[in-house]
Parts: structure tokens; C-alpha cells; sequence
């Protein structure tokens, strides 16, 4: 690695949570994603030099940004006595429910990670991106950052220590993820909960997590629909989503096998066997948007195995 030395990356979007796996589970999709072009610079420190696509409401503070926050904790971890200049590029507002600070954050350190020759194992660079997640929505949450820095469908078994586990999934699961023009800040998705639960809800929640699980690992898509209910977060957090039992109630009459809201909010993401009936589902899922005169954006897409990738400079 050299001064001057460049590299264009994507991360992609991602749905936490998956209805009953709060905080610990979640899988990453193929589009949205963040795009980050990184440069190395002789002088130390992270440098904003432009974010497009976010409306101005993202800081430019290098202290503050996930993507520069996470990048700063790996390059004091391996003594740098260099810097970089970044620009992203973002593909997803924030507050959207589809992980759009731990995208930035994941293109972030891939990029400083790819310039240093892969100095240090996805697993290392986990917690950089653990405490960026604390800085962007002050909550330290593995779920939306793992799966986008791994790929594919991830279980956060153990905060500490970490353990993240990578699930298989089905070769006809796809997702469906709708983007209404709304705002919910993770922050205050998070205040609204209860800080305990109920005995029986717990027990029916992790019932629910190895019906999933053990779903997606034997292909069974009766199972993973069965197992698609969220006694912690859904019943709280669906009143900030205009629309909600609507949406995944026309979900379900087209087919899906379940569906929930996507991290904390308002995307909504409901799983389908086969890319026909997600393509029904998200039609359907528009269609009560378009009726209560709320703009959406819809991501139809299998799991993204891959995570974040390298991208050819188009100058
Ligand atoms: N698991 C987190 C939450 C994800 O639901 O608050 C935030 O997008």
C-alpha cells in the first residue's frame, strides 16, 4: 500500500431482526448498498470529502459518521502512520430500516482493509463496526453489521464474546423489502420497548428462532413461515409504521410465508418461496402504499451470499 493508493467499494443493505431474532439475527440483500471510493493519504486521520445522496442530513464530522468511525478504529488499531479521504455514496436514506449506517460503516473498513492487503480477519474488524453502530444510533448492535460485512444469513449467538454464526439458506428463498417514504429513527424504535417481557413471550420467541433456523437449514418453507412472529419488537414498533398489518397482510395473501419490519423500521421485508410470488408480494405490499398516497421503494432480491465487494472505477 502506498500514498495515492485508490480503491470503489459496495455494501449492501441488510434486514435485521427477521420477526424473531431481535438483535440477533439478519441477513444481507442484494440492493440497496452504500458505495465508498477511499484514497491514502500521508497525513493520519479520516477525512470526509463529500456524502451524495443523503440529503445533508449525515454528519461530515469524521468523529460522528459511521463509515469514518469505523475506519479510525482500524487504523489506530494496526498503528497507522497514514490517513485516508473517503467519498460515499448513499444508496438508502438513513432511518429507513435497511442498516444504512452499518452499510457505510462495512464499505468503510472493507476499503481500509482491502488498501492494507487484508491485514486483518472479517471477525477483527467486527467490533470497529460494533462501535460505529453505538455512534450512529448509540446501540452497540452486531445484527445489521455482521450481515453485511459476511454475507448471506447471520445468527449473533454471543455478544462476549462475539460468535457469529452463518446460516445456509434455501435455494428458492427470496426477500422482498418495501422502503416507505417515512422516517423511524432506530433510537427511538429502541425507547418504545419494554425493557423486560413476559415469561411466555420469551419462550415462544426463542421457540421461534430454532423453528427458523432448523427451516432455513432443511429447506423447509413451511417451517421458516411458521417461525416468522416477533412478540418483542413488532408490536411495539408497527405503530410508527403507517400501514403495517396492512402491508403484511396483503404479504401474506400473495404468498409470502411471513413477514415483519426490517430492522427497526418502517421497511417492511416479507420472505417468499420462489422470485414469482415475491414479485406478487411486492406489487401487493405497493399497492397498500399507493393507496394511503405514501411513496415506496421496493427490493426484491434473493439473500446476497457475497457481502461487500470491490467496484471498477468508471474514470
Ligand atoms: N436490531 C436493531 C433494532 C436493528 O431492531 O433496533 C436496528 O436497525
Amino acid at each position: 500500500m502506498k500514498i495515492g493508493d485508490r480503491i470503489r467499494v459496495y455494501a449492501p443493505a441488510t434486514v435485521a431482526n427477521v420477526a424473531c431474532g431481535f438483535d440477533i439475527l439478519g441477513f444481507a440483500i442484494e440492493k440497496p448498498g452504500d458505495e465508498l471510493i477511499m484514497e491514502i493519504t500521508a497525513e493520519k486521520g479520516v477525512v470526509i470529502v463529500d456524502i451524495e445522496g443523503d440529503g445533508g442530513v449525515l454528519p461530515r464530522d469524521a468523529k460522528k459518521n459511521s463509515a469514518t468511525v469505523a475506519i479510525q478504529d482500524y487504523l489506530n488499531y494496526i498503528n497507522a502512520d497514514f490517513g485516508c479521504k473517503i467519498w460515499l455514496k448513499k444508496m438508502m436514506p438513513s432511518g429507513s430500516g435497511l442498516g444504512s449506517s452499518a452499510a457505510s460503516a462495512v464499505a468503510g473498513v472493507y476499503a481500509i482493509n482491502m488498501l492494507c492487503k487484508e491485514q486483518l480477519t472479517k471477525n477483527e474488524m467486527l467490533p470497529f463496526l460494533i462501535n460505529a453502530e453505538k455512534a450512529a444510533c448509540d446501540a452497540a448492535i452486531a445484527d445489521n453489521v455482521a450481515a453485511s460485512l459476511f454475507g448471506g444469513f447471520i445468527l449473533v449467538r454471543s455478544y462476549e464474546p462475539l460468535d457469529i454464526i452463518k446460516i445456509p439458506v434455501p435455494e428458492e428463498l427470496w426477500c422482498v423489502v418495501i422502503n416507505p417514504d417515512v422516517i423511524v429513527l432506530t433510537k427511538e424504535a429502541r425507547e418504545i420497548l419494554p425493557k423486560e417481557i413476559p415469561l411466555t413471550h420469551a419462550l415462544r420467541q426463542s421457540a421461534n428462532v430454532g423453528g427458523l433456523m432448523i427451516g432455513l437449514l432443511r429447506g423447509d418453507y413451511d417451517l421458516i413461515g411458521r417461525s416468522l412472529i416477533d412478540y418483542i419488537a413488532e408490536p411495539h414498533r408497527s405503530k410508527l409504521i403507517p400501514g403495517f398489518y396492512d402491508m403484511k397482510n396483503a404479504a401474506l395473501e400473495s404468498g409470502a410465508l411471513g413477514s415483519s419490519i426490517s430492522g427497526s423500521g418502517p421497511s417492511v421485508f416479507a420472505l417468499c418461496k420462489g422470485q414469482e410470488i415475491a414479485n406478487k408480494v411486492g406489487d401487493a405490499m405497493k399497492q397498500v402504499m399507493n393507496n394511503l398516497g405514501i411513496g415506496a421503494e421496493v427490493y426484491i432480491s434473493k439473500v446476497n451470499a457475497q457481502g461487500p465487494k470491490v467496484l471498477p472505477f468508471l474514470d
